[in-house]
């Protein structure tokens, strides 16, 4: 070929790979309210940025009519581009070109790009857009999986991995989101290991595939992902907030934002949070006021709404969140509420995100339940992953904490740097009325007006230990502050903390208790 013929034979090649599935296949797409690939590529990176890989992969199957079939892209695009200037590493499986299977040469394109991403230490992002393992292809196909699974342990601690589900998420394909950090779904996406066919077969139950493994059940109920969104617009913004909070790798810190306006006294924040310690009240206020501009970027928002985790920024600077709700079951911590605060004070810890607890907790949720259900188990895993933890642990206490629940939020003991509460903090084993009843029942039983004799067993309690100086005497508090202070107060105890360094005894790796 001349040299007209190579360049026009490329270009003839290149187009073939650009159109997919085909106009057919693409019209379909869209008319589920879908992007192809490539649209979603181009919507979630900075635009003109993205770089493809392996244009130009094939299969090399020949069972089942594939001999002769052409699949262009292999049924996924990968490559690379840009967020707000930083390199993510990307790959979108390609619904049009047979219903994006999985077969082993779409599975060395992901493979490539996730080993790519973990030798340049830059975040991988994968949208998921699947009918699943290539059926024609069989245990080839099954391989690719695991080679990605392996991948995505291997990575996980190194790169931030984030999955995007945009369409069918079915069978064993669900377990690569599963390892990865944060799992993104739009409405009409689902995500499930069998689907409700299956199900109807072997257990007699039926169920949509909607109501099994949609964004809602996976977002509310089985805390399998992390954000849901309505559009695909939605979802891929978010994914870039997102990534503009996070480091690129564990090894460096996250991106910061130039801060310089003064600190100031907030005395708003005096009267957000109610005196009455059983009155509940919206604890995203408080964090409103901490965070830069109100901005906090909700992880979880729909599950164990009792616990809040999330991102923001304090002068600039990249913060993981971890607060108590009081709106939600007084804000008790419980076994879905333990997981979901233990997983991302982990992702915190691996990337170098300072965590700052706000804390107004009575205790764990008591409950058959939750006994039999494993609370003591699950609640370990808070205590275990704060202990573990070596970023900066700040934790403000701005009610109640009781018992169990206190350590559990990251206390002195469980090595937070620095401890603040409000003036009305009432750190203790239990509440006032719960203490007076069991250590004073017997005087209570023998006065001679008992209900005067408890309320006055209550106060004596209350006067002694509901109230943060008990604990500060102690050091388990390092001041007790105004609230009006508490950013400046964060923001000046974060400043001193930047450069901390804590090292742990050599093991091959902790046993959490999962
Ligand atoms: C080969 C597949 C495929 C698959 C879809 N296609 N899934 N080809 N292997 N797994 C092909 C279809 O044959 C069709 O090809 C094209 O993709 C589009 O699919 P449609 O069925 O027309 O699309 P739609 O009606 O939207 O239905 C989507 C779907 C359905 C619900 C995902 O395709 C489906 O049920 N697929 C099979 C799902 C499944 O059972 N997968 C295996 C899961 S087990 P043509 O040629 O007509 O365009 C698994 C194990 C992994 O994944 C284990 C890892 C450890």
């Amino acid at each position: 070929m001349g040299e007209t013929d190579v360049l026009a034979d490329l270009s003839a090649r290149r187009q073939k790979v650009l159109q997919g599935g085909g106009p057919k296949a693409i019209e379909k797409q869209h008319s589920q309210g879908k992007m192809t690939a490539r649209e979603r590529l181009e919507k979630l990176l900075d635009p003109g940025t993205f770089t493809e890989l392996d244009a130009f992969v094939e299969h090399r199957c020949h069972d089942f009519g594939m001999a002769d079939r052409e699949l262009p892209d292999e049924g996924v695009v990968t490559g690379y581009g840009n967020i707000d200037g930083r390199k993510v590493f990307v790959f979108a499986q390609d619904f049009t070109v047979m219903g994006g299977s999985l077969g082993e040469m779409h599975a060395k394109k992901i493979c490539k790009v996730m080993d790519l991403a973990v030798k340049v230490g830059a975040p991988l992002i994968g949208i998921n857009d699947s009918g699943g393992a290539r059926i024609q292809e069989g245990v080839d196909a099954l391989s690719g999986y695991g080679q990605i699974f392996y991948r995505n342990t291997i990575a996980s601690g190194v790169i931030p991995q984030i999955s995007v589900i945009m369409g069918p998420c079915a069978g064993g394909a669900v377990y690569s989101p599963a390892l990865t950090d944060f799992v993104f779904m739009v409405q009409g996406a689902n995500m499930f290991i069998t689907g409700p066919q299956v199900i109807k077969a072997v257990t007699g139950e039926e169920v949509s595939a909607e109501d099994l493994g949609g964004a809602a059940t996976h977002n509310r109920v089985s805390g399998v992902a992390h954000f849901m969104y309505d559009t695909e617009e939605q979802c891929l913004a978010a994914i870039r907030k997102l990534v503009s909070l996070l480091p690129s790798n564990n090894l460096s810190d996250p991106p910061a934002i130039d801060y310089n306006a003064p600190r100031i006294i907030d005395e708003a924040l005096r009267s957000v949070v109610p005196s009455e310690p059983n009155r509940a009240y919206d604890m995203h206020d408080v964090i409103a006021r901490i965070v830069d501009n109100a901005d906090f970027l909700e992880v979880h928002a729909h599950y164990a709404m009792n616990i809040i985790v999330g991102f923001g920024r304090i002068e600039g600077k990249t913060i993981g969140i971890i607060a108590n709700q009081p709106g939600v079951a007084a804000g008790c911590l419980d076994i879905n509420a333990s997981d979901k605060a233990a997983r991302f004070i982990r992702f915190c810890d691996a990337f170098n995100v300072p965590v700052l607890n706000l804390v107004d907790v009575p205790g764990f949720l008591p409950g058959v339940n939750q006994e039999t259900g494993g609370i003591i188990r699950h609640g370990a895993k808070m205590l275990y992953a704060y202990s573990e933890a070596t970023v900066p642990k700040v934790t403000v206490i701005v009610r109640k904490a009781y018992g169990g629940a206190y350590l559990a939020m990251c206390s002195r003991d469980l090595g937070a740097d620095t401890v603040f509460a409000w003036p009305n903090a009432e750190i203790a084993v239990m509440g006032p009325d719960g203490a007076a009843n069991i250590i004073f029942r017997k005087e209570i039983q023998e006065a001679s007006d008992p209900a005067a004799a408890r309320r006055e067993k209550i106060q004596e309690y209350r006067d002694k230990f509901a109230n943060p100086y008990v604990a500060a005497a102690r050091g388990f508090i390092d001041d007790v502050i105004d609230p009006a202070e508490t950013r400046a107060r964060i923001a000046e105890a974060l400043d001193m903390l930047a450069s901390k360094r804590e090292a742990r005894p050599a093991k091959k790796h902790g046993n959490i208790p999962v």
